[in-house]
């Protein structure tokens, strides 16, 4: 997001306007937690995970009275254009903004799962996939040396993405994500002819929305007689230096939402589709439909016999 913030204010600069940051999201709007970005602010967090400007969930804004104080905040400071940078809930709110409360604001998409529909990756997602599958190398060293299955769960909560590139990245015997059925006894069953042939380690990814690594392991451990461990990945997965993917998305997108609001647009949020920037309306986060593309999962199932 860094990277974002960065693209945002040089790009602002650029066009002869002053860039202002806004810490905490939607709650920061709301308390007036504004503070001047001058170009030297950004300078040397490009490589720099997480945000300068910090995050959170803020339930106030949901009600009519924190929209009333964030637009206030905005009107106060002479605030002419919002970005926002985050998944779909922000957008609802940036869409509250630019329609209800006339603040003319462009989304950019950020979000380690990369589950936000009108873009092919979202800012994170390279850098935390990068980050588990460092580990998942890792794991398998111990697998192989110990003759183990290791279940190893990363994030993902309603789209298996990381848990999908990951698992055919890593080489992984299987990949269980929550958009698509799976089953364990296939799984078992997939062991159990490895292990007949010598086969004696597996890396099994599963997506927490999926299930629990630990359940998931019990269950190997029950059908297939082989011992198991479990590695929860977790929030290692959302911080660390991005990787140049994102940095470079970021850049893209952050200047983009700019350009954007310079020639007068609200409502809409930017993607990219190949290394082309894509403009849709903020509501198609939300509305388009997301179809998993499951030629991952058969290309890893092919693969990893
Ligand atoms: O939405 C991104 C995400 O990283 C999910 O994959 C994960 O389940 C969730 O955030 C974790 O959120 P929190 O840090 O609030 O528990």
């Amino acid at each position: 997001m860094n990277a974002a913030i960065r693209a945002v204010v040089r790009t602002a600069i650029y066009h002869g306007a002053e860039a202002c940051g806004i810490r905490r999201g939607y709650q920061g709007l709301i308390e007036g937690d504004v503070r001047p970005l001058p170009v030297e602010s950004v300078s040397g967090i490009i490589n720099r995970g997480g945000t300068i400007l910090l995050t959170a969930r803020s339930q106030e804004f949901m009600t009519e009275d924190g929209q009333r104080k964030a637009s206030d905040t905005l009107a106060r400071h002479g605030i002419e254009g919002l970005v926002v940078i985050g998944g779909d809930g922000s957008y609802r709110g940036a869409k509250v903004l630019s329609e209800k409360w006339s603040v003319p604001t462009i989304g950019v998409p950020g979000s380690i799962d990369n589950d936000i529909a009108g873009t092919d990756c979202t800012i994170g997602f390279s850098t935390a996939v990068n980050t588990a599958l460092d580990a998942i190398d890792k794991i398998r060293d111990t697998a192989h040396s110990h003759e183990r299955i290791f279940v190893v769960e990363v994030m993902g909560r309603a789209r298996g993405a990381i848990a999908l590139e990951v698992g055919l990245a890593g080489g992984a015997e299987a990949i269980l994500i929550p958009e698509l059925p799976y089953s364990i006894e296939k799984v078992n069953q997939k062991i159990i002819a490895g292990g007949q042939r010598g086969k004696k380690s597996c890396i099994i990814v599963v997506a927490e929305g999926a299930a629990r690594g630990e359940q998931v392991a019990a269950e190997i451990e029950k059908g297939t007689g082989y011992q198991t461990r479990v590695t929860v990945l977790g929030h290692v997965q959302r911080g660390g230096s991005p990787a140049s993917l994102d940095r470079v998305l970021a850049s893209q997108l952050g200047s983009a939402a700019v350009n954007l609001l310079m020639q007068g647009q609200s409502g809409k949020m930017v993607g990219v589709s190949g290394h082309h920037v894509t403009v849709n309306d903020l509501e198609y986060a939300w509305t388009a439909p997301f179809d998993t593309d499951r030629r991952f999962l058969d290309l890893a199932e092919i693969l990893s016999i």
